[in-house]
């Protein structure tokens, strides 16, 4: 992680955030190279689960909506972590986590046997006293003031902690504006925010982050076992299509006793990150009609669904498949880092091999020499035609050697070099990240190879 994390920085993927005010912690800001790998991962993803199904149809809510939403949704009164803090060093700690990391037990939701717990054997992590406050619900919401006369508390709104909640409040319409039919499914892109006690493992746990969720309405006699088993594979490939290795995958279900009572099933896709093993990467839940049911009931608008083949309405069900898309970019850059030899003099390299459509970059484009002006105007031309189909980066900055190091390390799969025999035979080179050979191609026929190489 250390050496990504240094990697990140180094090259432009993730800084910390505010770090010119000496930091704020559990923020990032995603640089030049993180932007597009994260435009890439979202664009993969859409495409895969919007434009290449005709059953799910995309909306972008915003992020502040009505407060009772949250209250329907059950969020004000039950999204609640354990908190606990230390009297000595003021650490502050998830209660839960404490106990569970020390004697193997879920208390979820048990707080005077976790402050019992904690008293009777778990000293502070951080300063190993044990002196402990009561333990405390903390909602994970975080709250803003809108500019209103109202009376105060009627003046409080929420930044959404999930994508989900905007996606209920307009399923009647997308029922009423597309030509939408059971089984469809609405899916969003967008940021989410939790005030996390503890935050961090670099971009893994944050405060702002951004989910991709789909709601997936269902006739509730519908076999929604073999729907649920089609989408957990297809969060598995998603996964894979990110980069993951079979064995660094699997699936956690939720314990029936601890399931939410309206849920069927509820399964995590776990990810092998290298900070404590599998943790949640994705989900997948069964919400029953828990939802429709809440909003219709608390706005007074009935959420049904009218089936006219069979003139009939009633309440979908849902499934809800949810992806972290901060986690989705860990995992892509976890998976693509690469060290090789520890001798850059040796030929010894540290390459991300992001799978091709994600690359930030994909082809790099540098004249031999820089003061060799037909060689940078040569170059130059070829850069004005790549760009115009490929995301392409110019350099002819230091020796070839250290070009090719540099793009190894942001992941681009090409790079082509234009020397002094491409001026008499209208050839370049093109080389390959991952294999580092390298071919001469013509340039008449560069942008048709490109095509084919990078679908
Ligand atoms: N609507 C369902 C829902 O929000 P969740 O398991 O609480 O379910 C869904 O969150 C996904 O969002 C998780 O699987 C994870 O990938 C991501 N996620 C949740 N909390 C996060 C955080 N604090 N930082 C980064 N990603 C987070």
């Amino acid at each position: 992680m250390d050496k990504l994390i240094a990697l990140c920085k180094r090259r432009g993927f993730i800084f910390p955030g505010s770090e010119i005010y000496g930091g704020f912690a559990n923020s990032y800001t995603y640089g030049p190279y993180g932007v597009e790998l994260r435009n890439n991962i979202k664009k993969l993803w859409w495409d895969k689960f919007v434009h290449q199904r005709d059953d799910i149809v995309g909306m972008d809510g915003p992020i502040i909506i009505h407060p009772r939403v949250w209250v329907a949704s059950g969020h004000a009164e039950g999204f609640n972590d354990a908190l606990v803090e230390c009297k000595n060093c003021h650490k502050r700690f998830r209660a839960d986590h404490l106990v569970e990391a020390a004697t193997g037990q879920d208390l979820e939701g048990q707080i005077e046997e976790m402050k019992r717990l904690l008293d009777a054997g778990i000293d502070c992590p951080s300063c190993q006293k044990r002196d402990w406050t009561d333990v405390k619900r903390f909602n994970m919401m975080f709250t803003t003031k809108l500019n209103t006369t109202e009376e105060e508390a009627e003046s409080i709104a929420y930044l959404r902690p999930e994508t989900a909640g905007a996606i209920f409040i307009e399923f009647k319409n997308i029922l009423d504006s597309s030509r939408v039919k059971l089984p469809f499914g609405i899916a969003q892109i967008g940021k989410a925010f939790r005030n996390e006690i503890v935050a961090g493992n670099f971009i893994f746990r944050l405060r702002e982050f951004e989910q991709m969720e789909i709601e997936y309405f269902i006739r509730p006699d519908a076999n929604w076992e073999d729907l649920f088993e089609q989408w957990l594979q297809l969060q598995e490939e998603f996964a894979h299509e990110l980069g993951a290795k079979p064995d660094d995958l699997r699936r956690f279900e939720h314990p029936k006793e601890k399931l939410a009572f309206y849920s069927r099933k509820t399964v995590d896709i776990e990810y092998r990150f290298p900070f404590g093993g599998f943790k949640e990467l994705f989900g997948l839940a069964h919400r029953g009609d828990y939802d429709l049911q809440n909003h219709s009931r608390a706005s007074g608008v009935p959420l049904e669904y009218y089936d006219s083949e069979n003139n009939e309405r009633f309440m979908p069900h849902i499934l809800e498949p949810t992806f972290g898309l901060d986690r989705a970019i860990l995992l892509c850059l976890l998976a693509a880092h690469s060290e090789e030899g520890t001798d850059e003099d040796a030929g010894g390299r540290t390459v991300m091999r992001f799978p091709k459509r994600l690359a930030p970059v994909k082809i790099a484009i540098f004249p031999l020499l820089k003061n060799k002006p037909v060689l940078v105007a040569r170059a130059r031309e070829i850069f004005d035609l790549l760009k115009r189909h490929h995301v392409c980066e110019f350099d002819d900055n230091g020796n070839v050697g250290k070009r090719y190091r540099r793009q190894d390390e942001i992941g681009t799969p090409y790079c082509v070099t234009i020397d002094f025999q491409s001026l008499d035979d209208q050839t370049v080179t093109v080389r390959d990240r991952d294999s580092m050979s390298q071919q001469r191609v013509a340039i008449d026929g560069l942008l048709e190879f490109f095509n084919s190489q990078l679908l």
